[in-house]
């Protein structure tokens, strides 16, 4: 089971105009609401490849029963923390010309003690039962940057391996507490790094993530959008991946549907050069879907074949 804890989840709608107009009035064409954070569509995705999953987190006011809906109709389990704040609406505009959208993202219902501590709680009940706990995303108002650093700590003591994807501090703090797998984007990692320059292919990327991996000593996995990802295993064995040719719509999720991906492959047994296979493939579906929705499993099958993974040889020492 994959249980994956999402903090600061979202309910995204997706408005698409013809051509953004500031300061005056848009007619909306066409809006898409969609259940959105990073753990909620984790699950969706690892439910979507044949993987059990419980997601978790905070959820208040109006938008709470929205995203259990969502949830219920995709067959993920879940058990949130009621909290009294109202969980957020994140707003994205498509204009039409192919541009990123612009984004409004809220941000988010305050968390008190209280809840925190009843989050701990369902923590330790899933925790032992899980073979992978995921985090990602946003800390909420109210909760410490060092939050994952703790409950990193805190699930590993039960014996579940985890995995955290997030940015800046808290991503920072996390990594003290050693993830088995984080999965850094491109520009997260050159942060991670204080690289000054940017990781422009899959080979410089390869280098990175074998860095990162001397300090986490886990699992390091780094996407580069629509050239792929890398991977380097605890036992410094390293894989790159292309990831195929797609009509792209909106790549907001891939990023989860990767990490899904492959937690569901090694939930089934999979090992590398696989896993990375089936997380390319999930990531690149979900980059052909509209706004936050996630990709569905007759599009990752059908890309599957087309991903090429190869094992990275080491630069000689310099
Ligand atoms: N434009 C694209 N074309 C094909 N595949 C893509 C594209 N964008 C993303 N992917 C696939 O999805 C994976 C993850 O994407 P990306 O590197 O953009 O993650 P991310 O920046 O963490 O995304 P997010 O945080 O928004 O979920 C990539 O490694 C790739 O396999
Ligand atoms: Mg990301």
């Amino acid at each position: 089971m994959i249980l994956t804890v999402t903090l600061n989840p979202s309910v995204d709608h997706a408005l698409f105009v013809d051509g953004l107009k500031l300061c005056d009035t848009n007619r909306v064409l066409r809006t898409e609401v969609d259940a959105g954070g990073k753990g909620v569509n984790l699950s969706r995705v690892a439910v979507e490849m044949g993987a059990m999953s419980v997601a978790t987190g905070f959820l208040g006011g109006g938008n709470a029963g929205f995203i259990r809906k969502v949830l219920v109709r995709q067959h993920v389990l879940h058990d949130f923390v009621d909290v009294h704040g109202e969980t957020r609406t994140n707003f994205s505009v498509e204009d039409g010309t192919g541009a990123p959208p612009t984004t409004f993202n809220e941000r988010g219902p305050t968390i008190s003690e209280d809840e925190y501590e009843r989050l701990i709680e369902k923590l330790d009940h899933y925790a032992p039962r899980a073979a992978w706990v995921a985090f990602g995303g946003s800390i909420p108002q109210g909760l410490q940057a060092e939050t994952y650093r703790d409950l990193v700590r805190r699930v590993r003591k039960h014996g579940a391996r985890v995995v955290l994807d997030a940015d800046g501090d808290p991503m920072r703090f996390g990594i003290e507490a050693r993830p088995d797998f984080i999965k850094p984007n491109a520009r997260e990692a050159e942060r991670l790094l204080g690289l000054t320059t940017t990781i422009p292919d899959l080979a410089s990327a390869v280098e990175a993530a074998r860095r990162l991996q001397v300090q986490t000593e886990g699992l390091v996995v780094i996407s580069c959008g629509e050239q792929g990802a890398v991977a380097v295993d605890r036992d410094g064995s390293a894989w790159s991946g292309e990831s195929p040719r797609v009509e792209v719509r909106s790549t907001i999720g891939s990023g989860d549907s990767l990490i899904a991906g492959m937690l569901a492959a090694f939930e089934a047994g999979r090992g590398f050069p696989e896993a990375l296979a089936w997380g390319i493939a999930a990531g690149a579906a979900t980059a052909t879907t509209d706004g936050s929705e996630i990709g569905r499993k007759p599009t990752i099958d059908a890309l599957l074949p087309s991903v090429r993974v190869t094992e990275a040889t080491p630069l000689p020492p310099r």
